[in-house]
């Protein structure tokens, strides 16, 4: 069978990413385009990595380049543009977190891919990481029974493009750009339960951002019929580098899991070295090397599972209609934390960029 073709759309962090994965791990993939709005950038990327063509034209890209997934790895303000059009040339998406903008540019995008008969999924890599998937295993086992609470954390010191602190291309702070990582993996913990409100404070401590810089979420949802409290807390003002942990709490047990600290190893060294980790800052000292990066964060088992899927047109774990429902409770966590009140939910505002609710 044929190698299924996938052309970026972006030349970042997570294009690298996306792109290794493929490479090392995706062995029924190819990447055979990139996108980026500078030539000369795309050119490089693709130099770098193997990509036959670079393009600075995303019509160009679609119309000539033959691909079957157009994988968007843009600014949150360019999903929903980049994703309307690759339904329109006929190729499925998978689009890197969170959906896009608004509730109305998520239920356009989920419309258009259902008109069209294709893929639209949303790519949140915490469903896929190996050591969280290992917990939410044991847990199904029933080795803390029924489940009353769950955490989880992201926390580093900011992230690395100016775009992310700009509420207008972002659409928000840490809520929107790591909230939403927590909300994808309770509503995956609770098979989609409804969320029933929820309650957020947000703050910006000490970033250079029209948006918030720190954040905590406390969600609400029904599942198996009883009430399971959630909790998100989210940072960028952290030092020290990447953090990611789970809390399972059940009635009948307790599970613990630390992506990255808990998979690394301990140096100390005087003088330094090449690279800890993401975000880790300086590596004199006490440092926590982590290795594999991209493959304990879940990246290359989502990908393979998207590739999977449109392969053998499968259903995706998570879709653009779970996307939107994380799009959802971010959005209700702005008005919260503007109000001071819980929000019930379902909630729809349409104001363009999540972030509006809290200081409109
Ligand atoms: N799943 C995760 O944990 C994770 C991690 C990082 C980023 N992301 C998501 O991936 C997306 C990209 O983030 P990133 O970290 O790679 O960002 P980045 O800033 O590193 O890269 C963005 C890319 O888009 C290009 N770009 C910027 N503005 C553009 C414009 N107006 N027109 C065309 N191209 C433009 C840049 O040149 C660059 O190639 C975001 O949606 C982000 O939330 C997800």
């Amino acid at each position: 069978m044929e190698r299924t073709k996938i052309a970026i759309l972006g030349a970042g962090f997570i294009s690298d990413i996306h792109v290794e994965s493929y490479r090392r791990f995706v062995p029924e993939a190819e990447v055979v385009a990139v996108y980026t709005r500078d030539k000369g950038k795309a050119d490089a990327f693709a130099k770098k990595h193997g990509i036959p063509q670079g393009y600075s034209d995303m019509d160009a890209l679609l119309g000539e380049c033959g691909c079957d997934i157009v994988d968007v790895c843009l600014p949150n303000c360019l999903h929903h543009e980049a994703g309307m059009k690759a339904a329109a040339a006929n190729k499925h998406a998978i689009i890197e977190k969170p959906l896009c903008m608004s509730l109305g540019q998520a239920d356009e995008m989920i419309a258009a891919f259902k008109q069209n008969g294709l893929l639209l999924m949303y790519a949140e890599e915490l469903c896929f990481a190996p050591k969280y998937e290992r917990a939410r295993a044991i847990v199904e086992s029933g080795a803390v029974g029924p489940l009353y609470m769950l955490k989880q954390c992201e926390k580093h010191s900011g992230p690395h493009s100016r775009w992310f602190y700009e509420s207008d291309k972002s659409g928000g702070g840490v809520m929107m750009d790591m909230g939403c990582h927590a909300i994808a993996w309770f509503r995956y913990m609770l098979k989609n339960a409804p969320a029933k409100s929820v309650y957020a404070d947000l703050m910006r401590v000490y970033h250079d951002t029209d948006a918030e810089d720190h954040s905590i979420t406390i969600l609400e949802f029904e599942h198996d019929g009883k009430r399971v409290i959630c909790v998100a807390e989210d940072s960028w003002v952290k030092h020290g580098g990447m953090e990611d942990k789970i809390e399972i709490y059940g009635e009948k047990g307790v599970c613990y899991a630390d992506l990255f600290k808990g998979n690394s190893s301990l140096v100390y060294s005087v003088d330094g070295y090449d690279y800890a980790s993401e975000k880790a800052g300086a590596t004199t000292g006490w440092t926590f090397p982590v290795f594999e990066e991209a493959f304990n964060q879940g990246y290359p088992q989502e990908l393979k599972h998207f590739v999977e899927c449109v392969r053998e047109g499968k259903t995706p774990i998570v879709t653009g209609e779970d996307g939107r429902a994380v799009l959802e409770l971010i959005y209700a966590a702005y008005e919260s934390a503007r109000t001071g009140e819980k929000v019930k939910l379902p909630f729809y505002r349409e104001a363009g960029k999540p972030c509006a609710l809290w200081q409109p």
